[in-house]
């Protein structure tokens, strides 16, 4: 009995009504609350961008949840070690890797996203299906179709209202990274500069493409002047 009950009560969680009852894909509704994602190289600033921006939101009374990748759900997590845990080697082949992240966000759009939206939240999310397109397709060469069919199953619908690439030149992610001690020896470090250099390439490539859904925001400016920017953006797309 005790199963039965641990067994059911994901599965009510991983399907809210929100889901198209056909397709399974997640659904977002008119009242729906507001996605935006953050994307750039490691170091650019994303994450201490979303403190921020989540507490500027909840001073304007804004319902936040903020979420990570890959991770975010106890499922995610696990993907997430395994993804870490392989980054000490070569030798997770890239479709393994595109994989792997897809489905640590299929089940952060149905687990968390999608509830937090269908009751009017303002969900951050600190990398999201950009990521893919840009590191296993662009930076690892996967071809471009495969890697936007697998991320589209992965989030069905649910697609950022807004994604904000904070850009920074490779040279200066690497220094910031090196000055966070916890991080070394990290991936960057042992990867190829060129591969860093094609994955912002490849977040302006595709900035430029989408333009009403991106905006690039300069990081290489103070946290008080990119916050700035990217609170004007915030207001100026989302109301
Ligand atoms: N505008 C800025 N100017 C100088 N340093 C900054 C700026 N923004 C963030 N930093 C510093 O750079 C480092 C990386 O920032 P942060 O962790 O926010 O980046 P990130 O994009 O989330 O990185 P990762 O992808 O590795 O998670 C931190 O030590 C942070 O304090
Ligand atoms: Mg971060």
């Amino acid at each position: 009995m005790t199963f039965l009950t641990a067994r059911r009560a994901p599965i009510v969680l991983m399907r809210p009504a929100r889901f198209d009852q056909t397709s399974g894909m997640p659904l977002k509704s008119k009242t729906a609350g507001k996605l935006i994602s953050f994307e750039g190289s490691e170091g650019s600033g994303k994450s201490t961008q979303i403190v921020r921006l989540a507490s500027h939101l909840q001073q304007v009374g804004r319902d936040v949840v903020s979420v990570r990748e890959p991770g975010g759900t106890e499922i995610g997590e696990q993907i997430r070690n395994i993804i870490v845990h392989n980054s000490k080697g070569d030798e997770m082949c890239a479709e393994t890797e595109l994989l792997l992240f897809a489905a640590a966000r299929a089940q952060l759009v149905r687990e968390k996203i999608a509830p937090a939206l269908s009751r009017g939240a303002v969900v951050l999310s600190d990398r999201y299906l950009d990521s893919s397109t840009v590191y296993q397709g662009i930076g690892r060469n996967l071809a471009p179709d495969p890697v936007q069919m697998i991320n589209r199953f992965a989030v069905g619908n649910v697609m950022p209202d807004l994604t904000v690439v904070i850009d920074v030149p490779t040279e200066v992610s690497l220094t910031r990274i090196r000055l966070r001690a916890s991080d070394v020896p990290n991936r960057m470090e042992r990867a190829n500069i060129d591969f860093y250099n094609k994955v912002r390439e490849g977040y302006l490539v595709l900035a430029r493409g989408l333009p009403e859904r991106f905006t690039v925001i300069d990081g290489t400016k103070s946290e008080d002047e990119i916050a700035k920017r990217i609170w004007a953006e915030v207001k100026a797309r989302l109301g």
